[in-house]
């Protein structure tokens, strides 16, 4: 039995989310919260004919609070989205309160469950997260992870682009580490499943790694003023929602690289900051998944001159990020 919840369930990312999850025969029942339509998505989810409950809650009658009672995993795509000309410290002001009011129900009614965020500035709404629970004392580092996936699925679909085979896209793996966004993006080419093509230019791979750091901005413009990556996120949240609840379920082997907190996993973690040669809280990195959540961060093992300049460019504006998300929490009222 699993219960599954989506907290922003009505917004761009949260419908064909809500979707992609009840059509997963192994979630048996499928929670959805937001401030306003839930109940409309709910009842349209509810006739299609796979084995998840659907329910839907909006904020009276304690409908955060019954939404994630009992939950085994819960998602968070609310939020705003980044529309053009919007930083991410605009993004920041907005989505920072949300995220912290939203972790804070989830503290309160399912403090053991797991939480995938992928409201933005991911880099710093995990530490938000982390900190509230860390104030209402159930903090869980291996249970709190930022959800990176869309970075990982962009890489393997534009490297399988550069090989000219899309047919190519789902076996292309590219671990991709350090945060989630822009410069914070490190996609580690040199250990992709399928090479590049042999004599593929430097100015073609940073081309490429530009791509994979800002491929969100593509769909910004593209969307002109209409909202960011809905759909191929929805795709990126239900896979990776699926992998960890596999790995819940007891299956072997499952590694995807995730942001989290690396006292998840103190031996890793600490190799993991000697590596980048920084004591940074959060990072993204391969993550093996287990029954309780991380069960293993892995190192990023050997990389190139050129990836450990993109990843020296990263650390900074990962521990900004980071300072950002807690000193949010230590100045807010809980
Ligand atoms: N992690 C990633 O890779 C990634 C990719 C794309 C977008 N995002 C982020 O996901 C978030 C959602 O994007 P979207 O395009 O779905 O936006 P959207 O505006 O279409 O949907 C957001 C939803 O959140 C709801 N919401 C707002 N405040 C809420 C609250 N307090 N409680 C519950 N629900 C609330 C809104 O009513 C809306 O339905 C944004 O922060 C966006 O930047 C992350």
């Amino acid at each position: 039995m699993v219960k599954a919840v989506v907290l922003g369930a009505a917004g761009g990312i949260g419908q064909p989310l809500s979707l992609l999850l009840k059509t997963n025969p192994s979630i048996t029942e499928l929670s959805l919260y937001d401030i306003v339509n839930t109940p409309g998505v709910a009842a349209d989810l509810s006739h299609i004919d796979t084995p998840a409950k659907v329910a839907g809650y909006l904020p009276p009658d304690d409908g955060l609070k019954k939404a994630l009672t009992g939950a085994d995993i819960v998602i968070i795509p609310a939020g705003v989205p980044r529309k053009p000309g919007m930083t991410r410290d605009d993004l920041f002001k907005i989505n920072a309160g949300i995220v912290r009011d939203l972790a804070k129900g989830i503290a309160e009614a399912a403090p053991k469950a797991f939480v995938l965020v992928i409201s933005n500035p991911v880099n710093s709404t995990v530490p938000i997260v982390a900190e509230v629970f860390k104030k209402a004392g159930v903090f869980d580092p291996k249970k709190i992870f930022g959800v990176t996936t869309l970075d990982v699925v962009r890489a393997s679909t534009f490297v399988s682009e550069v090989l000219g085979d899309l047919s190519l896209a789902p076996k292309v793996t590219v671990p991709v580490v350090g945060g989630h966004s822009g410069v914070t993006i490190v996609p580690l080419l040199s250990q992709s499943s399928h090479p590049l093509p042999s004599g593929f230019s430097q100015e073609n791979l940073d081309k490429l790694v530009n791509r994979i750091q800002f491929g969100g901005d593509e769909v910004v413009k593209a969307k002109d003023g209409a909202g960011s990556a809905t759909l191929s996120m929805a795709y990126a949240g239900a896979d990776f929602a699926y992998k960890i609840i596999c790995a819940a379920k007891g299956e072997k082997g499952i590694v995807a690289p995730t942001y989290v907190n690396l006292a998840a996993d103190k031996e890793g973690g600490d190799a993991l900051k000697k590596e980048i040669g920084r004591d940074l809280e959060y990072f993204s990195a391969p993550v093996e998944l287990g029954t309780e959540g991380v069960a293993k961060i892995n190192t990023l093992g050997k990389i190139t001159a050129h990836e450990a300049n993109l990843i020296k460019a990263a650390v900074p504006e990962l521990a900004t990020n980071i300072e950002k998300g807690v000193s949010f929490i230590e100045s807010s009222k809980l």
